[in-house]
């Protein structure tokens, strides 16, 4: 496997232990009636500041190479910059209306919920799409000059929570998510 799809799939990997990590806040939310909004608001900054900023435009190079080499395939998977903006547009609403629960300005608890449910499916929708279509469509058309040109183009930056050295700012939700890994209530990995 090239190092660019080596990257990419950590990546997802981190973003399913985040997503996941929001799912439970909003189950806490629904069922107990509260959650740590200040967990929530960091893993939205995590959200808004690594695969927004990070990890989409990746793909972005991928899709626009995948154009070239496959145009069929990517014409059945869209337009993944599209996609992209939108994912975008909607981790800064999550993290506007949690801010706003911050601030005591509070949002319907239930449009909350509903908000960040929206948000875990489409990252979780997304993912699919890129894992079953897009990864494999390129991993069947790419050259290894392809790879090597992906690779040379991408800035692969650290993940600045789950990566080797984690940012001061992420330091509470990194030590809140391995806990709960380690606890037995962490299920599915
Ligand atoms: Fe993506
Ligand atoms: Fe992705």
């Amino acid at each position: 496997m090239s190092e660019v799809m080596r990257s990419l799939r950590r990546e997802h990997a981190n973003i399913a232990t985040l997503v996941k990590t929001l799912d439970r806040q909003a189950t806490a939310l629904a069922t107990q009636g509260d959650a740590d909004f200040e967990i929530l608001r960091d893993i939205m900054d995590w959200f808004l500041s690594f695969p927004d900023v990070y990890h989409h435009p990746k793909e972005d190079l991928l899709f626009s190479r995948l154009r070239l080499r496959d145009p069929a395939a990517a014409e059945r998977i869209g337009d993944l910059r599209r996609l992209h903006e939108e994912l975008g547009y909607r981790s800064r609403t999550a993290a506007e209306a949690i801010r706003r629960m911050l601030i005591e300005y509070p949002t319907p608890r239930h449009l909350l919920i509903d908000r960040i449910r929206q948000f875990v499916d489409m990252q979780l929708t997304h993912m699919r799409l890129e894992e079953d279509r897009m990864f494999p469509a390129c991993v069947a058309s790419f050259t290894a000059a392809d790879w090597r040109d992906l690779e040379a183009a991408m800035r692969d930056e650290d993940d600045p929570l789950l990566g080797d050295v984690v940012d001061a700012h992420f330091e509470r939700l990194r030590r809140t998510i391995l806990a709960w890994q380690a606890a037995d209530e962490w299920i599915g990995g």
